[in-house]
């Protein structure tokens, strides 16, 4: 079986992402979504909140499983034998950190292989901190995310 992670921080997924997931299950058998975080920001979502959001989006996909991983991403390839990372690529300035990480994970694991997939024009100003903070001024969301998303986003508001 053809398995690969998608590891990133989903703060939260947006069209962006969703593109990038649909893409990889035509080119693998199974797509784990690795929800994780990123040390150098500060996640808006608890990595439960961001995981369970995850498994409702992607509960009818059979090739699509969502797994909460709390440490290295190479090491998450390894432990479930899926040794290719998927990321998306936006505009030039994703590259400089991509790169960087990619470089990273290969002296990590050489035996890891990153694809990066380049996210449509139509995504490719689509942030999770775009959406938060559009959302958190009144402004609608539904260009950018999955309506479920909303619906998490507005409960979240309330609590
Ligand atoms: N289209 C539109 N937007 C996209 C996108 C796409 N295809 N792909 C990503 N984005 C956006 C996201 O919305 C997000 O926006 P933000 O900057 O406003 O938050 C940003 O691009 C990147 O987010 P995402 O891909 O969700 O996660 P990340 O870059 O924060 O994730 C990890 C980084 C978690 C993968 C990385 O830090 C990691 O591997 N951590 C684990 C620890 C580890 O192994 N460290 C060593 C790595 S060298």
């Amino acid at each position: 079986m053809k398995r690969c992670i998608y590891p990133g921080s989903f703060d939260p997924i947006t069209l962006g992402h969703m593109d990038v997931v649909e893409r990889a299950t035509n080119l693998f058998d199974e797509v784990i979504l690795v929800v994780s975080s990123n040390t150098s920001k500060t996640n808006a979502f608890s990595i439960e909140e961001r995981t369970r959001l995850l498994e409702t989006i992607y509960q009818d996909n059979p090739q699509v499983r969502v797994i909460a991983w709390d440490g290295l991403t190479v090491a998450c390839a390894k432990a479930f034998d899926a040794p290719t990372i998927i990321r998306g690529l936006r505009i030039v300035s994703d590259f400089e950190y991509e790169f960087q990480m990619n470089l990273a994970n290969k002296v990590l694991d050489p035996q890891v292989e990153t694809i990066f997939l380049m996210t449509k024009t139509e995504n490719a100003y689509i942030s999770s901190s775009m959406v938060r903070e559009v959302h958190r001024l009144g402004g609608d969301v539904s260009a950018f995310v999955d309506p479920r998303v909303i619906t998490f986003l507005e409960q979240k508001k309330t609590v």
